[in-house]
């Protein structure tokens, strides 16, 4: 074999590895970026936090998302609704959400953060025995409820009542208001449910 040949044959062999090499190198790039932020359904329940955008909730809608196997409710309450929520305190276990049930920021008359104070973020489980309860937002007798019903949530296992921040009413079996997630804002319109760290 002349010495050209050879030249030729090593410059093949180079380039052919070179171009194996940078194969590699794009899928071990673009395996990991992919992994982390789209996390496995086993992630996903042991607890990653879900995104969730709230753009399409028009007002007075409830929008159903999972997050650790569970149901979690997001409501855009309209101003009608809001003025309802301080109207039956008396009828309440605990109006100002003084047990563990909710973050310290949502520890408020309307659970919620204060700059998005119409947004209801909760887990759709009754604290009873937990049953999934029923939305019963339309306030009036339309919900079966009572004329003076404001519109909430019952629980169609043992009667439980719920109002629209969630709190629970006296003479029910389930003994506390429902639970509010840690959730925070990425955007006006893009809420993280299940984490509520300062930052991204
Ligand atoms: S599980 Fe809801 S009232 Fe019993």
């Amino acid at each position: 074999m002349s010495q050209n040949e050879v030249d030729r044959g090593k410059r093949r062999f180079l380039i052919a590895a070179t171009t194996a090499v940078g194969g590699i190198a794009t899928v071990g790039v673009a395996v990991p970026f992919l992994a982390s932020w789209m996390p496995s359904q086993r992630a996903k329940a042991a607890g990653a936090p879900v995104e969730v955008d709230i753009g399409k909730v028009e007002p007075g809608m409830i929008l159903n998302v999972e997050w650790q196997g569970k149901p979690v409710w997001i409501v855009n309450r309209t101003k009608e609704m809001m003025d309802l929520l301080a109207n039956h305190d008396g009828q309440l276990v605990d109006p100002k959400s003084e047990a563990q049930q909710q973050p310290e920021y949502c520890r408020n008359a309307t659970r919620s953060r204060a700059e998005h104070a119409n947004i209801l973020v909760a887990v759709g489980i009754c604290t009873h025995l937990g049953c999934s309860p029923s939305e019963k937002m339309k306030a009036g007798p339309v919900s079966g409820l009572g004329d003076d019903w404001p519109g909430g949530f019952f629980c169609p296992c043992h009667g439980s009542k719920f109002d629209l921040a969630a709190r629970v009413y006296k003479g029910v079996p389930a003994p506390t208001n429902l639970v509010i997630p840690p959730y925070k804002y990425l955007s006006d319109n893009r809420i993280l449910v299940g984490d509520d760290s300062k930052g991204a």
